[in-house]
C-alpha cells in the first residue's frame, strides 16, 4: 500500500486520481482548499475504511503551503506526491490573465503561486517524507508549456506551466542522489471544469494514464516531461 498525496483533490483530474489510488488499495491524503465543501471526496472517504483523509491546503497561501502539508502528512513516508491544483488565471479561475490588454498583474502572481511556486514549496516541505519512501513527485503541467505547441494568449497560464517544467527538471537532478524521482506531465485535454465538456478524454482516462506513468517513473527517466499516455512530450 503506497502513501499518496494529491492536491486539487476535490474535483476534475485530482478527484479522478483520488478514485484511482483508493481503488488500487492505497492510502490517500487528499488536499483541497475547502474540505467542508468537498462532498464527493467526503463520500469516498466514508467508504475507504480510513484509507482516504481530507486536509485543507490553499496553494496560494505562501508559507502556509508547507505548514498545511506537514500538518496533513506528519511523519508518514510519501511514495507518491501529485501536484494537480491549477487555475486558468484569476483567483476565481476565470480566464483573465490571458489577454494582451491585461492590466491586473495580481492574476499572474496568483497563477505562479498556485502552479509554479506552490508545487516547489510542497516538495520542499515533504522532502523528508519523500526521501523516507524513495518516493516520486509528479506535477501536472500542460502542453501549453511546450514551445512545440504554438498557441497565442494564455500568457500567465502557459508561463507558469513552462516554469514548473523547468523547476521539476532541476529538482529531479538535485534530488536524484537521495533516491527521489521528479517529473511533470501533460494530462491530456480533459473533460473537467477547466477543459470543458468537449475536451478529448475523461478525467478517469487521464488519471489512469497518469497513474501508469507514475508507476513507470524511475531514477533513469526522472526529470522528463511526459504525456498522460506515457510518451515523452517535446518541450
Ligand atoms: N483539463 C484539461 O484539459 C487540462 C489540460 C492541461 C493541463 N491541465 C492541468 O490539470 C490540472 C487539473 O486541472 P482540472 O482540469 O482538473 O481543473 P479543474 O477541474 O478546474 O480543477 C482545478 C482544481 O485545482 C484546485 N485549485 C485551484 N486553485 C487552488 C488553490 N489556490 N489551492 C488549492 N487548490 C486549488 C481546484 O480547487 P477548488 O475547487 O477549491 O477551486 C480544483 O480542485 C491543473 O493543473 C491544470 O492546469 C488540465
Amino acid at each position: 500500500m503506497a502513501n499518496v498525496v494529491i492536491t486539487g483533490a476535490n474535483r476534475g483530474i485530482g478527484l479522478a486520481l483520488v478514485r484511482e489510488y483508493v481503488a488500487a488499495g492505497d492510502r490517500v491524503y487528499a488536499l483541497c482548499r475547502v474540505p467542508a465543501q468537498a462532498a464527493e471526496l467526503a463520500m469516498l472517504a466514508e467508504q475507504s475504511g480510513g484509507r482516504l483523509t481530507l486536509h485543507a491546503l490553499d496553494m496560494a497561501s505562501g508559507a502556509g503551503v508547507a505548514a498545511a502539508a506537514r500538518a496533513a502528512v506528519g511523519e508518514a513516508p510519501v511514495d507518491v506526491l501529485l501536484n494537480v491544483a491549477g487555475v486558468l488565471g484569476g483567483e476565481t479561475g476565470a480566464v483573465t490573465s490571458t489577454r494582451f490588454d491585461e492590466d491586473d498583474f495580481a492574476d499572474w502572481h496568483h497563477a505562479f503561486e498556485v502552479m509554479t511556486v506552490g508545487p516547489f514549496r510542497l516538495i520542499q516541505a515533504l522532502l523528508p517524507n519523500l526521501i523516507a519512501a524513495r518516493g516520486k513527485a509528479m506535477t501536472v503541467s500542460s502542453q501549453l508549456a511546450a514551445s512545440t505547441w504554438p498557441f497565442g494568449g494564455m500568457y500567465a497560464y502557459g508561463a507558469t506551466k513552462a516554469g514548473v517544467n523547468r523547476v521539476m527538471m532541476s529538482l529531479a537532478i538535485d534530488l536524484r542522489d537521495q533516491g527521489v524521482c521528479v517529473a511533470s506531465i501533460h494530462p491530456g485535454y480533459v473533460q473537467t471544469d477547466m477543459g470543458g465538456p468537449t475536451a478529448d478524454i475523461t478525467p478517469q482516462k487521464s488519471a489512469a494514464g497518469i497513474r501508469s506513468v507514475v508507476e513507470q517513473l524511475a531514477l533513469d527517466n526522472s526529470g522528463n516531461f511526459f504525456k498522460w499516455n506515457g510518451e515523452l512530450h517535446p518541450w
